[in-house]
């Protein structure tokens, strides 16, 4: 009996210790995976039963930020199941939440200027920052190093992060979300990010080119079988509307009930740091006196959607139309526009609406109207965003310089539902359905390694002979294609002809030139360079008879003229290329939205059909042909090494010093150190390096009366 006793005393013990050890796994068991086989509109393929149902991930009952009022998402992180209050980044596949030392402060005497209390925690900067994640209060932290943020940068919303591994759960502590064990954490400190987030792209992160890319949180979510697909549905909910309405996230799928149907449907752009593109197609405000007032002042305007931030960013000539019709003001140290009382009465009188059309051109004729009323523009900033001093009013319109730095933030996202399909590679943009108390009505998106998309029912008819338009047309481009092909051979050959006799020509100059000394060089030069210039001309060539393909080649890839003969291999590799260097993007969106739409339509048409991935990386590992490509390692290093592993500990993540060098991070003692909040913008570059006066992570907190929630509801 003692023997048994014992052992069973044993088995308690090593259970308890295992529960005790491994706090996780016990908890993510509580979890339980339902299985779904309501599918609507697809049609689960033969062997399979049932899917991962959609995950809701639910909103949290208040609205954080320095740069408005935005509803969070929580999520458990680390084995002491940190609760953090996040953002959701559309461009970002990391996790990030804000590490405890953002939050270390000294405390002085208001008096005297004194420090009397070193190093202490800021709660209402803990509150306000969406709760801390201390790293050291997870057993299941695993460091990684400290890297560049990467995301934003083109927006100069640069700094680093300290990243590691662990647990990220979905939902409050005790709420039974999936789990995923071991997922890249990113802990940031700079004022940059005020608030964490949950990360939704499923492109890899590849911490250097010499290990593994590490797969994505969705990708995570959905190997673990969590989600039927890498895919989601967003919209970031609205206080203004007569009844507060939080946000929606749906991983998986979407709710129907939150959006109005519509039937565009976009592709990505080749780009995956910029892939989810729509095209401007008008732009117009309403206001009380005036109707219809055309803010459209450019018209290769191609915007990204990106919750990760709160503003629009728009061309000059559009930010323009936006202050002429409403008298905005930009504040030139903020560089926001910033409402004063005078102008936000104004405001609320006029009642300004603004109708965004957007679509694809060369992909659709069709487009959706997304109108915002005034109340999403009527935002309040706090310290120190951007240095502000105090809390003030603004418009969250911001200007874009570059095509690159053009988006539609988080406060387009009140008014809109995004739905990504990742594997697919579409989405859709909804008005939201502001229908009040209408029952959520989540429908799964099924990853084609579950099922195959069947069009709904409804609207089949219509859409058959849409259809047989479809391919007509296709047909049509076909038929277009061969003949060009035809065309070409028979250009080619005289052109080969003419050629020769071009060659034949200079031939004999050069055998005469040769005879005079003294001109011996020159028709060397002319010998050389006229005829390989045209010959390459000549292999060059074909690729420019496909419109698009030609426009990628030839803007985006300076090694194809240096390339004697370029077969289609070497081509596709020059575009590979070009996609893995962050230093190239800027060259791709500086095309006009029409040869953009061109480029995406034939990029995504070549990845698909041929099978080429000019975002992937070459096919080295066995894999890369099996899964969609979209999960194929897409882009550069998504999170850049800085300066490579540190030597201790204790150092802080600066706000790189010299971003345009590469960054560094630099040690510190035993703290990380608050950098200088420098409002940077492509504009001001100037006068960063002046710096303004470091603001304690004190005065960045919000108003505590959003301070307080408690987790009951
Ligand atoms: C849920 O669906 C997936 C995919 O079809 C399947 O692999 C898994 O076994 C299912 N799980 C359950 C609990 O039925
Ligand atoms: C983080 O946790 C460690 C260990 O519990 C503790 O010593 C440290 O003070 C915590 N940091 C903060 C900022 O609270
Ligand atoms: C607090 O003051 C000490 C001594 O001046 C300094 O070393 C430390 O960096 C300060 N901490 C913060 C968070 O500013
Ligand atoms: C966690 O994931 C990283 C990256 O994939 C991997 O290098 C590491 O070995 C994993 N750790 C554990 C404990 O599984
Ligand atoms: C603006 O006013 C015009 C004319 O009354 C109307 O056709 C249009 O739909 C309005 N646009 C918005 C966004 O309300
Ligand atoms: C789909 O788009 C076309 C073109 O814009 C439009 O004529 C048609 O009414 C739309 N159908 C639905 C169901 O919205
Ligand atoms: C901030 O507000 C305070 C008190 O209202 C005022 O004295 C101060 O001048 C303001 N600072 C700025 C930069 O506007
Ligand atoms: C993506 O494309 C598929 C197939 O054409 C379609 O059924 C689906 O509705 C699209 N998804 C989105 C989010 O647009
Ligand atoms: C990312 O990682 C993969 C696999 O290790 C590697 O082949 C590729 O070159 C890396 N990409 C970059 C841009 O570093």
């Amino acid at each position: 009996m003692l023997p048994l006793r014992g052992h069973r005393a044993f088995l308690t013990t090593t259970c308890a210790f295992l529960c005790a050890t491994l706090l996780l796994p016990c908890r993510a068991a509580d979890y339980v995976q339902t299985n779904t086989s309501h599918t609507p509109n697809y049609e689960l393929l033969p062997g399979i039963s049932s899917v991962p149902a959609p995950v809701t991930v639910a909103p949290d009952q208040d609205w954080m930020g320095i740069d408005g009022a935005w509803n969070t998402f929580s999520l458990r992180v680390g084995s002491s199941q940190a609760n953090v209050r996040v953002l959701v980044s559309t461009a970002s596949q990391q996790i990030w939440a804000i590490n405890d030392m953002a939050c270390i402060t000294n405390v002085t005497d208001p008096a005297t200027g004194e420090i009397v209390e070193f190093n202490t925690l800021d709660s209402q900067c803990q509150d306000s920052r969406g709760y801390l994640y201390n790293t050291s209060n997870s057993d299941t932290w695993r460091k990684k190093g400290f890297y560049q943020l990467w995301i934003e940068k083109n927006l100069g919303l640069v700094g680093n992060g300290l990243y590691g591994f662990d647990s990220v759960g979905l939902g409050l502590p005790g709420e039974k979300g999936p789990y995923i064990e071991n997922t890249t954490v990113g802990t940031l400190v700079t004022p940059n990010f005020w608030l964490g987030h949950i990360g939704l792209h499923p492109k890899p992160t590849n911490f250097s080119t010499f290990e593994n890319p590490v797969p994505s949180y969705m990708t995570l979510l959905f190997e673990q079988k969590n989600i039927p697909s890498l895919s989601f549905g967003y919209t970031a909910g609205a206080q203004y509307h007569d009844q507060t309405v939080l946000g929606s996230l749906v991983l998986g799928g979407y709710d129907a009930s939150r959006l109005i149907p519509n039937n565009l449907t976009f592709i990505f752009a080749p780009d995956n740091e910029r892939d989810l593109v729509v095209g401007l197609v008008g732009l117009t405000a309403n206001t009380t006196t005036n109707q219809n007032i055309d803010l459209m002042k450019r018209d290769d305007v191609t915007l990204f959607i990106d919750s990760t931030i709160a503003e629009v960013y728009l061309p000059v000539e559009i930010c323009e139309a936006f202050e002429d019709a409403f008298g905005l003001k930009r504040d030139e140290a903020t560089d926001l526009y910033l409402v004063d009382d005078a102008l936000h009465q104004t405001l609320l009188a006029e009642n300004p609406s603004v109708t965004f059309v957007l679509g694809q051109k060369y992909s659709t004729d069709a487009t959706v109207r997304i109108t915002l009323p005034y109340a999403a523009f009527d935002l309040e900033a706090s310290p120190p965003y951007r240095g502000l001093q105090n809390k003030t009013r603004y418009f969250p319109l911001r200007l874009g310089n570059n095509p690159n730095e053009w988006v539609l933030g988080r406060t387009f996202l009140q008014e809109a539902y995004l739905t990504v399909d990742w594997e697919r590679q579409n989405f859709t943009l909804s008005a939201v359905d502001w229908t009040f108390g209408k029952p959520a009505e989540i429908l799964p998106i099924v990853s084609p390694k579950y099922a195959v998309s069947n069009d709904p029912p409804g609207p089949r008819k219509r859409l058959t002979s849409a259809a047989v338009i479809g391919i007509a047309v296709g047909g049509g481009f076909c038929f277009a294609l061969v003949m060009c092909a035809i065309g070409w051979c028979f250009w080619r050959r005289r052109h080969k002809r003419k050629l020769e006799a071009i060659k034949a020509k200079y031939e004999a100059e050069v055998a005469a030139a040769a005879a005079s000394k003294k001109h011996a060089a020159t028709p060397e030069e002319h010998a050389t360079s006229p005829v390989r210039d045209s010959t390459e001309g000549r292999t060059v060539f074909p690729k420019a008879e496909l419109p698009g393909i030609s426009a990628v080649h030839h803007e985006l890839s300076s090694g194809v003229e240096e390339k004697g003969s370029l077969t289609v291999n070497e081509a596709d590799g020059t575009e590979r290329q070009i996609y893995e260097m962050p230093g190239d993007m800027p060259v791709l969106q500086e095309a006009g939205g029409r040869q953009l739409s061109e480029k995406e339509t034939m990029v995504v048409r070549e990845r698909i059909y041929n099978g080429i991935d000019p975002t992937g990386t070459p096919d080295v590992s066995p894999t890369a042909h099996d899964q969609s490509r979209r999960l194929v390692q897409i882009s550069p290093s998504e999170v850049s090494m800085v300066s490579g592993r540190l030597p201790t500990d204790n150092v802080s993540p600066i706000t790189p010093r010299t971003p345009r060098d590469g960054a560094f991070l630099e040690a510190s003692d035993t703290f990380f150190q608050l950098p200088p909040y420098r409002p940077r913008d492509g504009r001001r570059t100037e006068t960063d390096d002046a710096p303004l006066s470091p603001i304690s992570p004190l005065e960045g907190s919000t108003d505590t009366s959003r301070r307080r929630f408690s987790y009951e509801s």
